[in-house]
């Protein structure tokens, strides 16, 4: 087998609605579009990634909820394929996961661990995650690389990003210490002001972490999301593509920077 650096990418922010799972879902399929192989996990009990793909959710025979709680379950059978990518579903039991984490010992650390079993075989997993604090958000915080954070246009998002910076620190200092940021991008961006404002205030405070590539308005996502599609094959020149593809470049760009400032920082070690 062709062993493979992988690259976690956990999309997250506890605000509701700012378009995670509209982001991990684009991220992935624009990811695979590129060549790379990726497998995308659904951390939501909602089930929206899963969704989003075309999977009905009450297919769900094995989900993540069953590979966190049950070491005997295998990758293998929890994996299926839709648009070019390998998908891991969730569905509303993963709720009760939350629990079980909490109070089974090293629980938060359980998706880590099954995750190394697979590093090497994918370039990129993408995870995303459910909007709140908690349980399945220090799971996700413990198994991923980078954070991948989507704000949307409002002054609410933008505070909102401070608590998961707090989580993020605490969990950087305890068990991920090599946990990092790759960048916050502006979602629903559209011509208004509080658009521009928010954008602007995202650049203050956190400089060259901002994409420059935001995303879109785009009635697209909306449509796609309905018909469990990316916007990729179901409407290829709608802004909301260009706009994800952008995102991508970007991010794989500044991927591959993080990485050798990494090894440049270790030779020098
Ligand atoms: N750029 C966009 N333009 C138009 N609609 C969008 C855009 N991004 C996301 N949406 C829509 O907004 C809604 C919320 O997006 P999404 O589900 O991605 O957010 P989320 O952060 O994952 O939400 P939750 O916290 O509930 O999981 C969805 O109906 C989605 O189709
Ligand atoms: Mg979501």
């Amino acid at each position: 087998m062709n062993f493979k650096s992988t690259t976690v990418i956990a999309v997250t922010n506890q605000k509701g609605g700012v378009g995670k799972t509209t982001t991990a879902l684009h991220l992935s399929t624009a990811l695979s579009l590129r060549g790379f192989k990726v497998l995308a996990i659904d951390l939501d009990p909602h089930g929206n990634l899963s969704q989003g793909l075309g999977f009905s959710i009450d297919q769900v025979t094995s989900g993540i909820q069953h590979l966190i709680r049950d070491r005997a379950v295998t990758w293998g059978q929890s994996i299926n394929e839709l648009h070019g990518i390998h998908l891991v579903t969730a569905n509303p039991e993963l709720a009760s996961v939350s629990k079980w984490i909490a109070s089974t010992t090293n629980g938060e650390l359980r998706l880590r661990q099954r995750i190394s079993e697979i590093r090497g075989v994918y370039d990129y997993i993408v995870i995303d995650t459910c909007p709140g604090l908690g349980a399945l958000l220090n799971t996700v915080l413990n198994a991923a690389d980078h954070l991948l954070i989507p704000v949307d246009t409002g002054i609410y998002g933008y505070m909102g990003v401070k608590e998961l910076l707090h989580e993020v620190e605490e969990i950087k200092l305890g068990t991920n210490p090599t946990l990092s940021i790759i960048g916050f991008v502006l979602t629903l961006a559209d011509r208004t002001v509080v658009s521009r404002q928010t954008f602007q205030a995202l650049k203050d405070q956190y400089g060259a972490l901002v994409f420059e590539s935001q995303i879109r308005r785009s009635v697209a996502l909306k449509e796609a999301s309905l018909i469990g599609q990316p916007v990729f094959t179901l409407d290829p020149e709608s802004t909301a593509s260009w706009d994800y593809q952008k995102l991508t470049h970007e991010l794989i760009a500044r991927l591959e920077s993080a990485k050798t400032n990494h090894i440049i920082g270790e030779t020098h070690a």
